[in-house]
């Protein structure tokens, strides 16, 4: 546990914070951003709003001069609001539809993606002079990849019965949750501009980049192999991480009552069942020492799941605290249920 994550747990045995909440460093999500951007530095890294758009976080992105990527309307009018500038972003989502297009062109944004042949139309229609951005499949080199985008048989088959119109496709681009696969993958982008779409211009290598650890040799292989492509095919390279950014914020949770069934306990938390968190990093503030055998924690929604379950863990009781170390990506983010929203600190 760093001093930041110290001081904050030190917070919590205080009563500094009203439950649910998410904990940022400041500093460290500038950090963040600035060393990655520092690794990837031969791609033009955006920040993915959808790993946490909530406003403190742009402000001190905005501080550190950073670019966006954005998956929504929505996305576009915060980032609107805090006057950031449309050639700063760049809009990833290909489920876009006309008004979301109009809307991000007028602002100013020029990089669009799709995957299918009518998405592209309505981006040239909508969108002239842009970045039009062909989405990958790559679910057969990643198990985890989200299976939308093309694979290179239907890359082919669009390229055929599409000639004149697959000639406007400048980009490419695809998205991992975990960068291990990226060389297969620009294998893949390489075999792709040979045989099929010569006026690639730009690959936008996706998010799932983080620096924890020691990874510095992975970012050097990177870069060489990003460096040699844009040599050969002249062409730029976009990044866009979102929780490598914003994964170090601490998410807070009390608990709501707790109690002993058939030799199992179970903890209920004052939050809904959407939190995205590593089991291994999780903190129990309690007074306790008594252990659990097996303790399932539960979320307040009727749907009766089961957020995570763990082995001798100190017996919680009410207003007792679990701390999500790692947690700031992909939080719990609305009020659903009508339960209260999280607040938002910002140290
Ligand atoms: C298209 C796209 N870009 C960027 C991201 C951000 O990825 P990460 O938060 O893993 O860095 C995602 C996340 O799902 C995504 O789908």
């Amino acid at each position: 546990m760093d001093k930041a994550q110290k001081d904050i747990i030190g917070k919590v045995v205080n009563c500094k914070f009203d439950m649910p909440c998410l904990v940022f460093d400041r500093k460290a999500v500038q950090r963040n951003y600035l060393e990655l951007k520092k690794a990837l530095d031969k791609t033009r890294m955006h920040y993915a709003l959808k790993a946490n758009s909530c406003n403190d976080v742009l402000e001190c992105l905005k501080e550190v001069d950073a670019n966006f990527e954005i998956a929504s309307l929505g996305e576009l009018k915060k980032l609107e609001s805090i006057g950031i500038d449309g050639k700063c972003i760049i809009f990833s989502n290909p489920l876009a539809d006309e008004g979301i297009i109009r809307a991000a062109h007028k602002y100013g944004v020029r990089y669009f993606s799709f995957f299918t042949i009518d998405q592209l139309k309505r981006l040239l229609r909508f969108a002239p002079n842009s970045i039009y951005s062909l989405r990958l499949k790559i679910s057969d080199i990643l198990n985890d990849a989200i299976d939308s985008g093309l694979s290179l048989k239907e890359i082919e088959l669009l390229v055929n019965s599409n000639p004149k119109i697959s000639e406007e496709i400048n980009g490419l681009c695809f998205h991992m949750s975990n960068p291990h696969k990226v060389f297969t993958i620009l294998d893949r982008c390489e075999e792709i501009i040979k045989k099929y779409l010569k006026n690639i211009k730009l690959i936008n290598i996706g998010g799932g980049f983080n620096l924890i650890g020691d990874q510095q040799n992975f970012y050097e292989q990177l870069e060489s192999r990003l460096m040699a492509m844009s040599e050969k095919y002249s062409i730029k390279f976009y990044s866009e991480p979102g929780r490598g950014i914003v994964s170090n914020g601490i998410f807070l949770a009390s608990v709501e009552s707790a109690q002993e069934l058939d030799k199992t306990y179970h903890v209920y938390l004052d939050i809904g069942s959407c939190i995205f968190f590593k089991k291994e990093k999780v903190i129990f503030v309690s007074k306790s020492n008594e252990l659990t055998r097996e303790c399932f924690f539960h979320g307040l929604a009727c749907n009766n799941s089961v957020i995570f379950k763990m082995k001798n863990v100190k017996k919680l009781k009410q207003g007792d605290v679990v701390c999500f170390m790692g947690a700031g990506a992909y939080f719990q983010n609305t009020d659903f249920h009508s339960f209260k929203k999280p607040n938002i600190y910002f140290l």
